[in-house]
């Protein structure tokens, strides 16, 4: 052993010190070898950027390697036995963040180790390939370099590695391909193979060569551009293989053709998106030992009769998107029938299935927590046994998208999801939901009746959608136990009464909208506290009063909708705040488009300058309003606006030349205000008003092209059909201000 003479005394003697003090555990730790030490500097300096700090506990004056972080000693020995330093990702950006650098061949002096993990870091170095004198490193049982972006192809070098039981590839998102594999079979004790998005289309005959690693327990081939997997083998040697996940490849030929269907042993077995079609042969009813069936997104057409009954051990079994149709009642008998099945998970989504949920269902399958059958032919009523199961598992109930009618019954006690929307369930709300449940989706169906006070009970929900029923009343207001909402989606519906007070402790919310129902009071003025906030739609309502200013302090928000209200005062002062709408970015995804509509209410004063920082709104909307003051000049600032209405206000002035620069503009109104001066020119606007001929309309002092009217004159008499223009946006006015006294009544 080649121990430093000068370390060891020292270490020896900080024990010492440190027993004396009762805080060190009894057994001596034995300090690095410094040749492996000097190994891990070297690796270290081969890393350009640690922004997860991994390696901050490896110091050039720290001698004992065996305290750094990610490494492991001998207890005897003091080699180093294990390097582990995987990094992660950023979930918010999807990027990786781990080390940036190369892999040292100096590691080849860690002579003894047998577990080196480096996933998810940005080792490709230089060369971006895998370095080959990993196979070397003789004494690995363990290889993990998932998710490492290298590219170009795995070296046969690895070949070598003959103690390796484990070996993960997986991820390497750069595009790494393997043509000849011929050299993995001397991987003689690997037990497990993670490959998945390696490219092994060139590799025909992969089947035989995993045939030839007998060890095999879990083999993973997803995403492998596999071509085929009907080659037929003679002989099995795969007996101990336990997993074998061959998803989304392109196989393109029959089930019954594929070579692994008589390793009855398998608990696992994935096969989706593969373009498998036909039925699925007998042999996979002997295969009992099956725990987990993934055959979805592939042709099966339909589902033999009985085929599942003895699969008595199955845990999963998704069928999504794999059969052309089929009739709940016969397929619920192919399903297993044992006699207490362990089913937790089934998922028959998107398969044309028609007929009713058989009343069966739920006490044949006591352990399921998963169930979806969305997007089918299902007719007939949720079964009311559901609640009468006291011992029901159900967690996650997905049948959206069918045809189910009739009331909702009462619901598993441990129901955590819940989406049954796009059905035409009728009926009010059962009485009482399970306090577990934390996303309920109702909507589009023909629910009807006042929200019940045990909604309140449901304390975890995030997510509650009840839009397009024909819900009334008052949404419950003494929810304050509700803290964790972050969707709330009420819109179109017949509610009533004061914006929902409860939400105000809400500190997590993202998404509002309860447009389209008779909602009446003020707009709480805590709006502006919620910061996560995204969306706010209150339109098509009876809410009164002023907006309140501090809305604008919102850096999320991307869709502000008050239209049609009857809201009244100024527009809030300051625009800057709202950074959601300057971003252009698809943070949000593409379905949130930054908008701000606040028209068809009674708003007076002028439009604030500053509107115009909010530089990605695509859409604007203050029309039939009471504004006045002049159109901001800055307004060509808003550089992404597509459709801009402004129309039936009281504006005056010159239009700004500015909004000749929106070259996206594709909608433009100003009709019924009182501008006056010459109309700005530029192609853009040209195209506009050929497309919108009525949208300066009804503003007795504009003139110049591309309206008849010209500038030559100081005061032009009247022309014929402009006279009486403006009438339009005075009986706004006189609509507004009733709207508003009857507010006040
Ligand atoms: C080495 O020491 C650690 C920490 O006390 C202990 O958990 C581990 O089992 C020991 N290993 C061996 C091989 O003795
Ligand atoms: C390899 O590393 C990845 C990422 O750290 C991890 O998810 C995976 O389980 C590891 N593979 C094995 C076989 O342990
Ligand atoms: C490792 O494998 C390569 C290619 O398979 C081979 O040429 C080389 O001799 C092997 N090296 C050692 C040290 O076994
Ligand atoms: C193989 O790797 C992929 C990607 O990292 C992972 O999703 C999958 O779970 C792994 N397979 C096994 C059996 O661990
Ligand atoms: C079974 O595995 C052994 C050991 O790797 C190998 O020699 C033999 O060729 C394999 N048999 C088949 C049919 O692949
Ligand atoms: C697979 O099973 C079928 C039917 O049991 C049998 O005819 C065939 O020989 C088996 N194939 C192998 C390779 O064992
Ligand atoms: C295997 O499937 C491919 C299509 O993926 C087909 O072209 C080939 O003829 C099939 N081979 C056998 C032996 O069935
Ligand atoms: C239900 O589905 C089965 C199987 O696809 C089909 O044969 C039958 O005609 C369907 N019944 C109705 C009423 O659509
Ligand atoms: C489904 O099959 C059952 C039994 O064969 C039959 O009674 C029922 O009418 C079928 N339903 C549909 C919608 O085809
Ligand atoms: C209900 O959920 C709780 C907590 O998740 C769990 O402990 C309990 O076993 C579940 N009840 C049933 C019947 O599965
Ligand atoms: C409702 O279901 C139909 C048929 O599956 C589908 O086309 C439609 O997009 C669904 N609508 C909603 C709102 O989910
Ligand atoms: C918004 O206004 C309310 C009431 O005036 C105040 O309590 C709150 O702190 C303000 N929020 C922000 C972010 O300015």
């Amino acid at each position: 052993m080649n121990m430093n003479p000068t370390s060891k005394p020292l270490l020896l003697l900080g024990s010492l010190l440190l027993l004396a003090a009762g805080t060190l555990p009894l057994q001596a730790t034995t300090a690095c070898v410094p040749r492996e030490r000097d190994a891990l500097l070297a690796f270290k300096r081969g890393i350009t950027s640690d922004p997860l700090g991994l390696l901050i506990s490896w110091k050039e004056d720290d001698h004992d390697c065996c305290r750094w972080r990610g490494v492991t000693c001998s207890n005897l020995t003091g080699h180093v036995l294990r390097l582990h330093l995987n990094g992660g990702y950023d979930l918010d950006r999807f990027e990786l963040v781990g080390l940036v650098g190369e892999i040292s061949p100096q590691l080849l002096h860690l002579d003894h180790i047998e577990h080196l993990d480096l996933s998810i870091n940005s080792l490709e170095g230089p060369s971006g390939q895998i370095p080959k004198f990993l196979g070397s490193m003789n004494s690995l049982r363990y290889l993990n370099l998932s998710s490492i972006p290298f590219t170009g192809t795995v070296p046969p070098q690895l070949g070598n590695l003959s103690n390796l039981r484990y070996l993960d590839l997986s991820d390497m998102e750069g595009g790494v391909h393997l043509t000849d594999i011929s050299w993995l079979p001397r991987l003689g004790s690997l037990k497990f193979l993670n490959l998945t998005y390696i490219d092994l289309s060139a590799a025909s005959d992969w089947p035989y060569v995993m045939n030839m690693i007998p060890s095999l327990r879990v083999l993973s081939l997803s995403f492998c551009r596999l071509q085929r997997a009907n080659q037929s083998l003679t002989h099995f040697n795969l007996t101990k293989l336990e997993k074998l996940d061959l998803s989304m490849n392109y196989f393109d030929h029959p089930y019954a053709s594929c070579w692994f269907w008589n390793l009855t042993i398998l608990k696992f077995l994935d096969l989706s998106q593969n373009r498998l079609y036909d039925q699925l042969p007998i042999a996979l009813g002997d295969m009992t030992s099956l725990r987990v069936l993934r055959i979805s997104n592939n042709d099966l057409g339909s589902m033999a009769p009985n085929l599942l009954r003895n699969l008595c051990n199955l845990e999963v079994l998704d069928l999504d998107e794999s059969l052309s149709g089929g009739n709940m009642t016969e397929l619920f008998g192919s399903l297993p029938q044992c006699s207490s099945s362990k089913l937790s998970e089934l998922k028959m989504s998107y398969n044309n299935i028609n007929g009713s949920l058989p009343a069966g269902l739920f006490r044949q399958f006591p352990n399921l927590v998963t169930l979806d059958m969305s997007i089918n032919l299902i007719t007939g009523s949720l079964p009311v046994e559901i609640a009468n199961m006291e011992t029901m598992a159900m967690e996650y109930l997905d049948i959206r998208s069918n045809k189910l009618s009739g009331q909702i019954p009462l619901l598993p006690r441990n129901l955590s999801a819940l989406d049954i929307h796009n059905n035409s369930l009728s009926g009010p709300l059962p009485s009482e939901f399970g306090v577990n449940i934390y996303m309920l989706i109702l909507s589009h169906n023909h629910l009807s009746g006042h929200i019940p006070g045990s909604f309140c009970k449901m304390q975890y929900l995030d997510t509650i959608d009840l839009a397009n029923n024909l819900f009334e009343g008052d949404f419950p207001q003494q929810c304050f136990s509700m803290k964790d909402i972050k969707v709330l989606l009420l819109s179109n519906n017949r509610f009533a009464g004061t914006f929902p007070a409860f939400l105000e402790g809400c500190t997590q919310l993202q998404i509002i909208d309860l447009s389209r129902n008779n909602f009446s009071s003020k707009l709480p003025k805590w709006i502006g506290d919620k910061k996560d906030l995204v969306l706010l739609r209150l339109s098509y309502n009876a809410f009164s009063g002023v907006i309140p200013d501090n809305i604008t302090n919102l850096p999320n928000l991307r869709q502000l909708d008050l239209a049609a209200n009857s809201l009244s005062g100024n527009l809030p002062r300051s625009f800057t705040k709202l950074e959601g709408m300057k971003r252009e970015d698809g943070y949000y995804g593409s379905g949130s488009v930054p908008e701000d509509d606040l028209s068809s209410n009674c708003l007076i004063g002028g439009i604030p300058e500053q509107i115009a920082s909010l530089a990605a709104l695509k859409n604007l909307n203050l029309s039939r309003n009471n504004l006045n003051g002049k159109i901001p000049y800055k307004i060509g600032s808003l550089q992404s606006l597509e459709s801009l209405d402004l129309s039936r206000n009281n504006l005056s002035g010159e239009i700004p030349s500015t909004l000749s620069n929106l070259s996206y503009l594709s909608d433009l109104d100003l009709s019924y205000n009182n501008l006056s001066g010459t109309i700005p020119s530029g192609s853009q606007l040209g195209t506009l008003y050929m497309e919108h001929p009525d949208m300066y309309n009804g503003n007795n002092g504009l003139c110049g092209p591309p309206l008849r009217r010209n500038c030559s004159g100081d005061i032009e008499p009247r022309q014929h059909g402009y006279g009486d223009d403006n009438k339009a946006g005075h009986a706004g006015v006189v609509e507004c201000f009733l709207r508003v006294m009857h507010d006040y009544l």
